[in-house]
């Protein structure tokens, strides 16, 4: 037995299912697809030259990951499988060959679609209205995302058609317009952000909550369409045309192809305009038109002989790292940003990538000086991948202990990724604190944007945010291009903004993890600023949804000296410091909260749901301390562990019932 083989398999397996789990069950992929398509590769071809040592657990041997805890899990009516990937043009030519090989000169048309990238799902629709959604999981199961499914817009819930039941299989994506607006209310909330389109939409897609998959704007495209487990045209070309004219969102980027020419034109023009779509691409799939002739080509274990992926060329490439200096953002969080040896990368000259904290630095074991692997993808800035090779003089970097704006302190919390500037004064903070507090949905100050806001602090006549309640129409007329009119009606608006509720004014002081509705969950259950600063841990957590690090961090910024006169200064600026406090309804299950998990016999879901909150109650997807009763069905997963080990009491839908009577 090559003994070197042996080892280099079994390292390869480790490492890719490693990656698998990283990407498909917590979707935090750490290699970049290309990367990790290129072990896989490496690991094929070894099975190849060693077929006696393919093992049935080899990531060979598999679609995709295990789905994750938490949903209710289906088996496909057939296997989603996967495709076979092209990775540059001489594969393609190989695919073409092949097919032609095997077609036996009977001539063939592909159909090219873009290859959008998000997640798989199916769809279920039984007398025209759709049934059941389930996302690809590991091909064979997947788990039934239904109510979330429901939330997106362009998935037909009913259609007009002749068929009795069929299945539809397509992509579930999301656009970039709704990724940076997800991105950027991350940011705002001091939450961690999303590195790509793909991942936000699979956290939204498996969110507990289908009102948080609603808020994420997803999209579906159909591209396959299944009666009785079959094909029902005879190409697939019309199962599209077919697919659209029932309402589903098929992409119109679609074209049929006569051969290898047309083709790699098609490739050539969307590598080069993928930029232009709404949401982001990672290639062509091309299909073989003819259902017969794709019956004909067949399957292997994993994909099908008549479809290929065509990927485009990874937006990589490699450079130095020359330094590494930090930004100061909104919340204080020093950013590391890797200066580059410019470099151009699909056409555009790259010179800068995040690093985004310290641990990224350390799990990328990244120094001045080293060669690095640089990805760029979309409008995103790029990202440093892996360390190629180690500079021969690297010198490693260090978090600097003062901030480089103000010399103030630097401070890293516990749990936390960022290291932060603990200044509330420092300028970079303020101008970001202050667009933050005036901004739309917060206090709303209309006219006070981020032109204005540099000049305030530029100038010195804003040192705290407390300090635009002192403005005077004046002060703002010796700003450059500030007439009379405008400075009358700024001034107005922050006039006007003192009558906000509390809720925004609470979510217009910063407080890391308290942004919009955290800030509501507060006001309405402590009716005061006074109380909420005055609260100890037990009483804050009493709150719905706050549960140890809000609580601390709340606690900590009204321990702050600097903090607590900021909160003087709003009183008497006459800001809102009180609101209504909720009164718990009445109602037979008033104040219980409880947790659904599993299929209930009778109750769809949101019947269940629909009908604990009419009797005061309240529906929460997780189970935790608070919990006073987890209500269970077939198949009931975690959810239900959750409850035994927290010894909270489980009651079927029979007691259920009996309850809300
Ligand atoms: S066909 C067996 N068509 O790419 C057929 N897939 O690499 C498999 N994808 O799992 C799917 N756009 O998630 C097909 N127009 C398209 C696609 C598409 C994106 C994804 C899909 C699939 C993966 C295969």
């Amino acid at each position: 037995m090559p003994k070197k083989a042996v080892e280099e398999i079994e390292e390869l397996r480790e490492t890719l299912r490693r990656h698998e789990h990283l990407y498909y069950v917590l979707d935090q992929p750490d290699i970049s697809d290309a990367e990790y398509d290129g072990l896989m590769r490496r690991l094929q071809q070894l099975e190849t030259q060693h077929p006696e040592l393919i093992a049935p657990d080899s990531p060979t041997q598999r679609v995709g990951g295990k789905p994750r805890e938490g949903f209710v899990k289906v088996a496909h009516t057939s296997p989603m499988l996967s495709l076979d990937n092209a990775l540059n043009e001489t594969e393609l030519i190989e695919f073409d060959r092949r097919v032609r090989d095997l077609l036996h000169g009977d001539s063939y048309e592909y159909v090219a679609e873009l290859k959008l990238d998000g997640l798989s799902m199916a769809a279920q629709y039984r007398e025209g209205r759709m049934q059941q959604a389930i996302t690809r999981g590991d091909g064979r199961v997947g788990e039934d995302v239904t109510e979330n499914a429901r939330t997106i817009r362009t998935l037909p819930l009913r259609t007009k058609s002749s068929l009795k039941s069929f299945e539809v299989r397509g992509e579930a994506i999301m656009p970039r317009r709704a990724f940076e607006k997800l991105n950027a209310k991350q940011e705002e909330q001091q939450l961690a952000l999303y590195a790509n389109p793909r991942n936000a939409a699979a956290g939204a897609l498996r969110a507990l909550d289908p009102g948080v998959t609603a808020s994420r704007q997803l999209e579906y495209f159909a591209y396959f369409l299944l009666v009785d487990g079959q094909f029902h045209f005879e190409s697939h070309w019309e199962s599209l045309e077919f697919l659209a004219k029932l309402g589903f969102k098929v992409n119109p980027h679609r074209k049929k192809l006569a051969g290898l020419d047309e083709l790699l034109d098609f490739y050539r023009h969307w590598e080069a305009h993928r930029e232009s779509l709404p949401y982001e691409i990672d290639g062509l799939v091309v299909k073989v038109d003819s259902v017969r002739q794709q019956q004909s080509l067949g399957w292997t274990a994993k994909a099908p002989r008549w479809a290929i992926a065509f990927k485009f060329a990874a937006q990589q490439a490699e450079t130095e790292v020359e330094d590494i200096n930090v930004f100061v953002g909104r919340t204080g969080a020093l950013t590391p940003v890797a200066f580059l040896r410019a470099v151009n990368i699909g056409g555009v000259t790259v010179t800068r990538a995040s690093l985004h904290n310290e641990d990224e630095i350390g799990r990328l074991g990244v120094e001045i000086g080293d060669r690095v692997l640089v990805e760029r993808s979309g409008d995103v800035i790029p990202k440093v991948v892996r360390v190629v090779r180690q500079g021969g003089s690297r010198r490693p970097f260090r978090m600097p202990k003062k901030c480089p704006v103000c010399g103030g302190e630097v401070v890293r919390e516990e749990g936390e990724a960022a290291s932060r500037c603990i200044n509330t004064n420092c300028p970079a903070r303020l101008k970001e604190s202050i667009s933050h507090f005036a901004a739309r949905g917060v206090m709303d100050i209309d006219g006070m944007g981020d032109v204005l806001v540099d000049q305030l602090v530029s100038r010195g006549l804003v040192k705290s945010v407390a300090d635009i309640y002192d403005l005077t129409v004046e002060q703002l007329l010796e700003l450059e291009r500030m007439g009379q009119k405008s400075a009358e009606k700024v001034i107005a608006n922050i006039d006007r903004s003192r009558k906000q509720p509390l809720p925004r004014v609470l979510n217009g002081l910063g407080i890391p993890f308290v942004g919009e509705r955290t800030a509501q969950i507060l006001a309405e259950a402590f009716g005061s600023l006074d109380t909420i600063a005055g609260a100890d841990d037990a009483t804050l957590q009493q709150a719905d949804e706050v549960g140890p690090k809000v609580s601390q961090s709340i606690q900590k910024f009204f321990h702050e000296p600097r903090n607590r006169e900021l909160v003087e200064r709003l009183r008497e600026a006459g800001l809102t410091f009180t609101h209504e406090i909720r009164k718990k309804s009445g109602g037979p299950l008033a104040g219980k909260t409880f947790v659904l998990t599993g299929t209930l016999p009778n109750l769809a879901r949101e019947e269940a749901k629909s009908r604990i909150e009419s009797a005061g109650g309240k529906v929460s997807g997780s189970v935790s301390k608070k919990t006073s009763y987890v209500v269970a069905g077939d198949e009931a997963g975690s959810k239900l562990d959750k409850a035994k080990e927290l010894g909270i009491p489980v009651l079927g839908e029979a007691e259920l019932l009996a309850m809300l009577k």
